[in-house]
């Protein structure tokens, strides 16, 4: 079976909108530090380029959580693959995700944050599906929405290809 990818957003879009959003969670972070946390791995590639646009203070911590296999169905069961490495208490924490689909990963994953007691608790995804939604999730910035459709790149893959796209595009299989 062969591949090909369709651009759905391109690469100056996305640098575009991460941009933009720097500055929205700069102004809104003024006079605090934040601590990003990258949902690994497909958060990776959009974190790095968040941070770099964000002019307050950040830290940076790492966790892994899956609800995925190798295809592009949700298995629907979350599990803490990798947890982080330092404490949240009082921290300003921005989440920083590659895609909200189904909302069941980031559902859990707030849920075990937010029981850490964290100063404050927000949530950034480059890109959010809300037609796909089954568990209410509040987003607080969103790269774009997207029709539910398959997409890869800028971290995001299938079957763990494609991540290093610098765009965002859209699977076509070919038989
Ligand atoms: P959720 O728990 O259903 O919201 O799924 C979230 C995770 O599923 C994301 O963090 C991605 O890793 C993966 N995912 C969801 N939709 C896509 C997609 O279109 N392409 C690649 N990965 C996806
Ligand atoms: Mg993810």
């Amino acid at each position: 079976m062969a591949e090909k990818i369709k651009v759905l957003i391109s690469e100056e879009e996305v640098d575009a909108r991460i941009r933009e959003l720097g500055e929205k969670i700069s102004k809104e972070y003024e006079g605090k530090q934040i601590h990003l946390i990258c949902v690994l791995k497909g958060g990776v590639f959009f974190m790095c380029e968040l941070a770099k646009r964000i002019t307050v203070p950040v830290s940076m911590d790492f966790m892994c959580v899956g609800s995925y296999g190798d295809g592009t169905k949700s298995s629907g069961v979350v599990r803490l693959a990798k947890d982080l490495d330092e404490s949240i208490e009082n921290k300003e924490v921005l989440i920083v995700e590659d895609i909200i689909d189904s909302g069941n990963t980031l559902y859990y994953l707030m849920d075990v944050l937010r029981q850490r007691k964290p100063a404050s608790l927000r949530l950034c995804t480059l890109l959010d599906k809300p037609d796909r939604r089954v568990k209410d999730v509040h987003v607080d910035w969103t790269g774009f929405e997207i029709p539910d459709e398959f997409v890869v790149g800028y971290g995001l893959d299938y079957a763990q290809k494609y991540r290093n796209l610098p765009y965002i595009g859209v699977v076509e299989v070919a038989e």
